[in-house]
């Protein structure tokens, strides 16, 4: 191809040709009329149909859709509207990998109207298109956590007022049996808000130091029992795949969801391949997952060869609710479930089809350092209930139904309770050295000041003073006032019984 002066005379001469060819960008000149001058060989490669001097550019090369778009572009730039003008086209050879077309004035001395330049923008796209999914999916995350804040409360609540009612009936009482009944519900509506708040990542997690080989391989009787004996499931777990940090306990879960819902995926039988292996940081890069910094991962990718997922709807399966299946069969917040523990541990979770058929799911996690040390050992297991008796407890939650709640139940197992209404109302009471405390019980998320901050400022003023946490939202996994032995935690909702063994034990570390 030959550019006119000045481009001939530069230095490079002759090599200017061979370059532009070589150049990644394709590159066309249109005359005044919009006829084809002269393009490198990258733009005929980007259009992917013949292309004759002194014709125009085909309209067919795009797709039916985008011909009407491109010719008005074309047109309008000829006809000296500001530019560049720039379009996205999807050109007909290759529907699904659209090009961004840029039509600027060629410079000066260049005998031609237009200069076309086209852009692959694939990967820009798939980039844009991870950013608007993970923009999404925290705000959803936002909304769910948010709910499921306020739903925890009023679950508490009637949790604790069941209880007493329980607690003066006797089996066979006209009412108990509805009362029961009432507690299961509870319990229900509970399991469901527990599904949300793993989702919106606001979980309480015990990250603990964890070798996902041991936790897979203990999970096998559990996950056979799952499936049934029409699936096979196979597993190649690499020994040497590194430590990872996660709540053991969420890692099974999240696990078994995967496992559950590719068993629903192959009501014909099948095979579940679990595959666990090392991701060194240089190896990040030819994963294709743009959002994935490099670091050293472990990976876990769960393989089925079932039904698949369609296309169009692989980008909704991690939303909270969203279900193929039939009503009762499923509630939509297995993968949601999965999504924010992954998340939380600051993992990544990403869905692709098998290779054959059916669906892949990989899951990585970042890898621990190695400390040299094995696996950490598991929190030592609360000691049992002593008697709460006499217990002098400050009681702090801001929400009041929670706190009559609490209150009562505290003081039916013989607790003492001075109770504030806020972290800035319980402030005052603990500098006040005249009013005993022997444990404080406060909620984490508060106007004006959270349970972690309170946490610290009373342990300022009352060194190692004992502390029931009760969570259940926005847990700030890594804060030092949190994360210590005094300190014990109570996912919302709870009954009466675990309010006082907790408070109970608090008082004993
Ligand atoms: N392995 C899979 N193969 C095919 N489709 C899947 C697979 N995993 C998930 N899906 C699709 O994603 C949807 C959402 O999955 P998710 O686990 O969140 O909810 P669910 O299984 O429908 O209900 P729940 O897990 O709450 O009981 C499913 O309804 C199904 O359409
Ligand atoms: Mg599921």
């Amino acid at each position: 191809m030959t550019f006119a002066a000045p481009y001939a005379v530069r230095p490079l001469g002759p090599q200017l040709d061979t370059l532009l060819d070589a150049l990644p960008l394709g590159l066309a000149l249109l005359d005044s009329e919009g006829r084809l001058i002269n393009c490198n060989e990258a733009f005929v490669l980007s259009v992917g149909c013949d292309l004759q001097r002194g014709s125009p550019l085909p309209p067919t090369m795009v797709i039916p859709a985008d011909r009407a778009g491109l010719r008005t572009a074309i047109a309008d730039a000829l006809q000296g509207a500001t530019l560049p003008v720039e379009l996205r086209v999807r050109i007909a050879a290759r529907p699904a990998e659209p090009l961004v077309v840029t039509m600027t004035a060629p410079p000066p001395g260049v005998r031609a109207t237009l200069l076309v330049a086209v852009r692959d923008v694939r990967e820009q796209l798939r980039l844009e298109q991870q950013v608007a999914q993970a923009t999404k999916m925290q705000a959803i995350g936002q909304l769910a956590g948010g709910v499921a804040h306020d739903f925890n409360n009023i679950l508490t609540a009637n949790q604790g007022l069941v209880e007493q009612l329980l607690a003066r009936r006797a089996p066979g009482d006209a009412d108990y049996d509805d009362l029961e009944q009432v507690r299961i519900n509870n319990r229900r509506g509970a399991d469901l808000v527990h599904q949300l708040l793993a989702f919106a990542r606001q979980q309480t997690l015990r990250l603990q130091r964890v070798d996902v080989r041991d936790v897979i391989e203990h999970l096998v009787p559990l996950l056979r029992r799952l499936i049934g004996e029409d699936i096979e499931l196979t597993l190649s777990l690499a020994p040497d795949a590194g430590p990872i940090r996660v709540d053991p306990g969420q890692l099974e879960q999240v696990i078994v969801n995967l496992a559950v819902n590719a068993r629903d995926a192959m009501p014909g039988g099948g095979t579940l391949e679990i595959v666990t292996h090392a991701v060194p940081a240089d190896a990040v890069a030819a994963l294709g997952h743009r959002v994935m910094p490099p670091a050293d991962y472990v990976a876990i990718l769960v393989c089925d060869s079932g039904t698949g997922i369609p296309r169009e709807l692989a980008a909704k399966i991690f939303e909270p609710f969203f279900t193929t299946k039939d009503v009762g069969k499923g509630t939509g917040l297995g993968l949601s479930t999965v999504y924010g523990i992954v998340k939380q541990s600051g993992g990544f979770v990403f869905n692709a089809p098998g290779p054959a058929a059916g669906t892949i799911f990989s899951l990585y996690f970042p890898r621990a350092e190695d400390d040299g040390a094995s696996t950490e050992p598991p929190p030592p297991p609360p000691p049992a209930a002593a008697d709460p008796r006499g217990a002098r407890v400050l009681l702090v939650e801001d929400d009041r139904a929670v706190r009559l709640v609490l209150r009562r139940a505290l003081e039916r197992g013989g607790v003492v309770v001075t109770e504030a209404i806020d972290a800035l109302a319980a402030l005052p009471l603990i500098e006040d050295a005249s009013i005993a405390i022997d444990v404080l019980v406060t909620d984490v998320m508060m106007p004006g000041m959270d349970g972690p901050e309170l946490i610290a400022r009373a342990r300022a003023l009352r060194p190692g003073l004992p502390v029931v946490l009760m969570s259940g939202y926005a847990e700030p996994p890594q804060r030092a006032a949190v994360a210590d032995h005094a300190t014990m935690f109570l996912a919302k909702p709870f009954g009466a019984a675990a309010l006082l063994t907790a408070v109970t034990t608090a008082v004993r570390r």
